[in-house]
């Protein structure tokens, strides 16, 4: 029997009708990101796995379960380079390299693409996923911090998924942060026998993660824990502060939630994630971002304050599918038919010539009769189709109103008039 290849598991195909939203929801972003003044950017889908290492902490389950480790088979680069599982680390490692430090800051910036997690492929979580990336390098907000969730929050309601929830947290600086990890990390260990056994390793590695366990046991425990909130330096207090008076200037609500700790080590200060409305889970957020100030320094820069978001975009086509959302294809004007079914090179040159003006036009290449290639065409939405026959010796050719039933000769040189006159007034809902 001959074997079947399937795609990879975790990854998809995205079929034309699929594709079509995808591109709705991309022209969104794109729209949004120059109307903002971010501009685009796009790094390697791979970089030196350091930059991930480095950059978002060797302990992260992203970098430590999840990095696809691209391994040429020869050279000096062998088992050193990763798939991106995000963008934020490569966007600051061009920033360094290309000396943005020099242009007018905050450097403004948007990538849409593909990034790669080894993870468990579940509902909305995928091995391949694509991101929409905005990052603002180089202003310390808090007023940034409030543009940028406001940024996000227009894209959800202009691709049409309606309302959606933005939670918001602090997660303290190099200051304050880890006296209080100290004091969570006491917190939990006298608890340790009530916590999910998952979690109990963590207690000692990254006590902060247990506050966004999934697990009910230690979500129990949660309820008491010591808030960083009580324990902020007052400067992260100020900034804060700051963030939810811009937000508020902006008519934007928002849920404190001391649980969005974020998943990559490089977070400081404001953090933040998206949801819709009954479905919390953190697997479920939309997108989610927040305050890096250290990583630039981090890879080799000067300290830069930033902060930037990433919105999975799969996630919010899911949604939209799931909705009945459909982009409409866009259908011919005009499909080039002809009695004699086999005078294909007549029907592609007028075909050609009618695209070359600029009319969405195909021609019927299948050598069907004409009654078949005329269904066909009304079939796939085209307002007109144009008859190639005998009178083509004398320069005419049939133009007929789909639709309408109706049809008349028309000079081959005037076509392109017609076409065009006609589809204008077809758009604009005339006829
Ligand atoms: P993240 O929270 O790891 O942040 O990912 C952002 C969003 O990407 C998630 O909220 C989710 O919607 C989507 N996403 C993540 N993993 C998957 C997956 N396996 N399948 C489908 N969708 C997924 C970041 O990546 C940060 N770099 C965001 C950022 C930018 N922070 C500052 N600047």
């Amino acid at each position: 029997m001959a074997t079947t290849y399937r795609a990879p598991r975790g990854t998809r195909d995205l079929l034309p009708a699929q594709r079509r939203v995808f591109a709705h929801v991309e022209a969104i972003a794109n729209g949004l990101a120059e109307r903002y003044g971010y501009r685009q950017i796009d790094v390697p889908m791979f970089e030196q796995s350091a930059v991930f290492e480095r950059g978002l902490g060797a302990a992260t389950d992203i970098v430590e379960k999840e990095l696809f480790r691209v391994s040429p088979s020869r050279g000096e680069e062998k088992d050193k380079l990763a798939l991106r599982p995000e963008a934020t680390a490569g966007i600051v490692r061009a920033y360094i390299e290309h000396g943005m430090h020099t242009l007018p800051q905050p450097v403004r910036l948007s990538l849409i693409g593909p990034m790669f997690r080894y993870d468990r492929p579940q509902a909305g979580r995928y091995r391949q996923h694509v991101q929409w990336n905005v990052e603002a390098i180089g202003d310390p907000g808090p007023g940034v911090d409030a543009e940028l969730i406001e940024l996000a929050l227009r894209f959800y309601r202009d691709a049409g998924l309606g309302d959606v929830e933005v939670k918001l947290n602090t997660i303290g600086d190099p200051v304050c942060r880890p006296a209080y990890v100290a004091t969570l990390a006491a917190f939990y260990r006298e608890r340790a026998d009530r916590l999910a056994l998952a979690d109990r390793a963590r207690i000692e590695t990254n006590p902060m993660r247990l506050l966004d366990s999934k697990e009910a046991a230690t979500q129990a425990v949660n309820r008491e824990a010591p808030l960083l909130w009580d324990h902020l330096c007052d400067a992260c207090s100020e900034h804060f502060a700051g963030v939810r008076v811009h937000l508020d200037v902006l008519g934007i609500p928002y849920q404190l939630a001391p649980e969005i700790v974020r998943g990559q080590d490089y977070y400081r200060r404001t953090t933040f994630e998206f949801f819709r409305p009954g479905a919390e889970g953190q697997q479920d957020a939309l997108g989610g971002g927040g305050r890096y100030d250290g990583l630039v320094e981090l890879l080799g820069g000067r300290p830069t304050p930033a902060i930037g978001f990433a919105l999975g975009l799969d996630r919010v086509v899911n949604a939209l599918v799931a909705g009945g959302f459909e982009a409409p294809e866009l259908a011919p004007v005009a499909v080039v038919v002809g009695a004699d079914p086999a005078a294909t090179a007549a029907r592609l040159r007028i075909a050609t010539d009618l695209r070359a003006a600029g009319i969405a036009a195909r021609a019927d290449l299948g050598q069907r009769k004409l009654g078949k290639q005329l269904e066909t065409a009304a079939r796939d939405g085209a307002h007109f189709a144009a008859i190639v026959g005998d009178e083509l010796e004398a320069g005419q050719i049939l133009l007929r109103d789909l639709p309408a039933g109706t049809q008349r000769s028309v000079p081959l040189g005037d076509l392109v008039k017609e076409l065009t006159r006609a589809s204008r007034t077809h758009r604009h809902g005339g006829d």
